[in-house]
C-alpha cells in the first residue's frame, strides 16, 4: 500500500478513507513548507495532496522518485509544472466543479461590497457611530441591477458569475479564449474582444487561469480603457493584474473601485492597496466554505485512491501521463 503525504490540516473522515484503504498517511500542520522542507516531508511518498501555495517544480519532482500522483486542493494548477510531471509519468489532479459556486458567490460578494461601499460603511459606523439617516450620505454607491457585467474567462466560474448577473437583470458580455455558443444562448451573453469588454462593462470580473498568456492581462493600458465608474473584481490569480498599475488607477480615481481575492505576490499585498478605501480585499478565500472545502478534500482523496489502485483519477489534469502509463501496463 502507498504512502500519502498531505501538506495541510485535513478532514479526519478523509484521512480515515485513506487509512481504511491501507495507506500510510503523513500530515503537515502549520505554516506552508519551504521547498526543502516539502521534499523532506514527502520523502518516499507515492501520493502528495498539496495546497496551491506549494510549488511543485522539476527539482521537487526529481527529489521524489516514488511519486505517482500530485493532488492539488484547488482548481488552478499554476503552482505545478505540469509538463515536468507528465514527462515523469506523474499524474496531476485538481478540484474543479465542486468549488465553482462558492467562488462565484465570493466574486459576487466583492462586487456588491465594492459597489455599495459596505466595508467602508461598516468601518465608519463602528468607529464614528451611526450619524443618523441623511438623503445624501457619505457612503453613496453605484447601482448593480440592470447594468453591464463583463466576464473575462468564460469557463465554470465565469459562467456561474454570469448566472448571478442574469439574476440582477444585467447585460452579460464575455471574453474568453474560445467562444461558448451554448452559454451564449443560455445566458444571453455576448462575445466581445477584451478591449470592447473593458470599454463597455460597468463591472469586470476576472475568471481566467494564470498562464503565460494571462500574466498581466490587465495592466495600465487595459485599466485606461475601463469606464471611470467601473469596478474590477479579481477572483482568478493575482498576477493576472498588474497590481501596481491597479493601485495607481484606484488612487487616481481612473476606475471607481475594485474587489480583490487574489494578489500578485501572495501572501503580500501591494502596500498602496492597503491604504485605499475604494478597494475591498479578501485573503484568497474564494472556495473557503465548509461544504466546499469538504468536497475538495473528498475529491482529492478520490483522486489519490484511484491513482494508487491503478485506476484513472476522476479529475486528471494531464491525461497524457495516464495514457503513457496505460500503454506501458
Ligand atoms: P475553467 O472552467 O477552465 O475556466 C477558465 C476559462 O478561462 C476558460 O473558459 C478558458 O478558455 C479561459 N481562458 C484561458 N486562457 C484564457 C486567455 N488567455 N484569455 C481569455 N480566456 C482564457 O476554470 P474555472 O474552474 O472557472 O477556474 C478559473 C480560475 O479561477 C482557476 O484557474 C483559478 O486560478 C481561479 N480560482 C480562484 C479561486 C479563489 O479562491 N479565488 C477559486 C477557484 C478558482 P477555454 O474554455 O477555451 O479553455
Ligand atoms: C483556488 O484558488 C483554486 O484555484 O481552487
Amino acid at each position: 500500500m502507498g504512502k500519502v503525504a498531505i501538506t495541510t490540516r485535513f478532514f479526519p473522515e478523509e484521512l480515515e478513507r485513506l487509512k481504511e484503504a491501507g495507506h500510510e498517511v503523513r500530515v503537515h500542520e502549520g505554516k506552508p513548507l519551504s521547498k526543502a522542507e516539502l521534499v523532506e516531508f514527502a520523502k518516499d511518498a507515492e501520493a502528495l495532496i498539496i495546497l496551491l501555495v506549494d510549488r511543485i517544480d522539476e527539482e521537487v519532482l526529481q527529489a521524489l522518485p516514488k511519486l505517482r500522483i500530485v493532488a492539488n486542493l484547488g482548481v488552478g494548477v499554476d503552482n505545478i509544472d505540469i509538463d515536468a510531471a507528465t514527462r515523469r509519468k506523474i499524474l496531476v489532479t485538481n478540484t474543479p466543479e465542486v468549488l465553482t459556486e462558492a467562488t462565484a458567490d465570493l466574486a459576487w460578494a466583492l462586487l456588491l461590497a465594492a459597489a455599495r461601499r459596505i466595508v467602508e460603511a461598516d468601518e465608519d459606523l463602528r468607529r464614528e457611530g451611526f450619524p443618523g439617516w441623511t438623503f445624501l450620505p457619505k457612503h453613496m454607491g453605484v447601482d448593480v441591477y440592470g447594468r453591464a457585467l463583463g466576464v473575462v474567462g468564460f469557463g465554470r466560474i465565469g459562467q456561474a458569475v454570469a448566472r448571478r448577473g442574469r439574476g440582477f437583470g444585467m447585460t452579460i458580455l464575455y471574453h474568453s479564449r474560445t467562444r461558448k455558443p451554448e452559454a451564449e444562448k443560455d445566458l444571453g451573453a455576448r462575445y466581445v474582444s477584451l478591449d470592447e469588454l473593458l470599454r463597455e462593462s460597468d463591472f469586470v470580473v476576472l475568471c481566467v487561469p494564470l498562464t503565460q498568456e494571462t500574466y498581466h492581462l490587465i495592466g495600465a493600458r487595459e485599466l485606461s480603457l475601463m469606464k471611470r465608474e467601473a469596478i474590477l473584481v479579481n477572483v482568478a490569480r493575482g498576477p493576472v493584474v498588474d497590481e501596481a498599475a491597479l493601485a495607481q488607477a484606484l488612487k487616481e480615481g481612473r476606475i471607481l473601485a475594485a474587489g480583490l481575492d487574489v494578489f500578485e505576490r501572495e501572501p503580500q499585498v501591494h502596500p498602496e492597496l492597503l491604504t485605499l478605501r475604494n478597494v475591498v480585499l479578501t485573503p484568497h478565500i474564494g472556495s473557503a466554505t465548509w461544504a466546499t472545502r469538504r468536497r475538495m478534500a473528498s475529491l482529492a482523496v478520490d483522486n489519490v485512491l484511484a491513482a494508487l489502485s491503478g485506476r484513472r483519477p476522476p479529475t486528471l489534469v494531464n491525461p497524457e501521463a495516464w495514457e503513457t502509463l496505460s500503454a506501458q501496463a
